[in-house]
């Protein structure tokens, strides 16, 4: 099975190489836990180190926003073979007819359609799918984004949808059904030890990988993102 590299140091060899080419995984979490930075590392990485094209699809945060963030963390090389994309360039890229009347899931599924068959990418990033779900409300979400991740992976993709956790939820998705129709949960979590917030990293579910369940503490270094396992912490 071929896999694309997470770049997370340590955490590829956790995952017998990485993310199983052409799925959709979920990064979900509650507010700053770095959802939007890791979905972008990993888009940045195969761009720089394995020439791997990438599209990220930023919803909520302005394009200019986002790559300050990204400058911040060491990530400010511009890179042909990484493409952000926002609303508007979404709704300037379809027809007014489609602009109006189709929801917010349809609309991003018709411009990736479209959008991914003129380049051929690799990895796509929709942070966060939230977003889809604000303007309209969805009669039957499950069936709604049963199609939409069908669709992801019809489309020869890496697909890494962010989803937004409330605090004190136990839901990784919004609807409660994201997680069973999506093939991976990347978790990352916050917790509080003595005075101290610390940040954690747990893959919950990787079809067709063998992984084990330990919440990995997660750190962002000047290389990029690691995470301790066990033995690491043993030592
Ligand atoms: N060098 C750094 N090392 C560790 N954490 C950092 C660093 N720089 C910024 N941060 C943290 O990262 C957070 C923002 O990360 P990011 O935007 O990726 O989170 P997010 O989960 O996408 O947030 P949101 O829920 O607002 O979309 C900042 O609030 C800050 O706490
Ligand atoms: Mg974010």
């Amino acid at each position: 099975m071929e896999r694309i590299k997470t770049y997370i140091e340590r955490l590829d060899e956790q995952l017998e190489g990485g993310i199983p080419k052409d799925t959709v995984s979920l990064i979900c979490g509650t507010p700053g836990c770095m959802k939007s930075s890791l979905a972008y590392s990993i888009l940045y990485k195969n761009a720089v180190a394995n020439n791997l094209k990438g599209v990220y699809i930023t919803l909520e945060q302005e394009i200019e926003s986002l790559k300050r963030q990204m400058g911040t963390l060491g990530m400010a090389e511009e890179n042909e073979n990484l493409v952000i994309v926002d609303n508007d360039m979404i709704d300037r890229e379809l027809g007014v007819d489609m602009r109006f009347e189709l929801n917010s899931i349809k609309k991003a599924q018709y411009f990736l359609e479209d959008y991914l068959k003129r380049e051929d990418f690799d990895l796509l990033v929709i942070d966060p799918i939230n977003a889809l779900y604000s303007l309209t409300a969805i009669k039957n979400p499950r069936r709604a984004i049963y199609n939409f991740f069908a669709e992801l992976r019809k489309m020869s993709v890496t697909s890494l949808v962010v989803s937004e956790m409330h605090l004190g939820d136990n839901k990784y998705g919004k609807y409660g059904v994201e997680d069973f129709l999506a093939d991976a949960i990347i978790h990352l979590d916050f917790r509080k030890e003595k005075d101290m917030l610390e940040r954690y990293l747990g893959i919950v579910k990787m079809r067709y990988t063998n992984h084990d369940l330990q919440y990995y503490p997660l750190l962002y270094n000047k290389d990029g993102f690691v995470i301790y396992t066990k033995a690491e912490i043993e030592l």
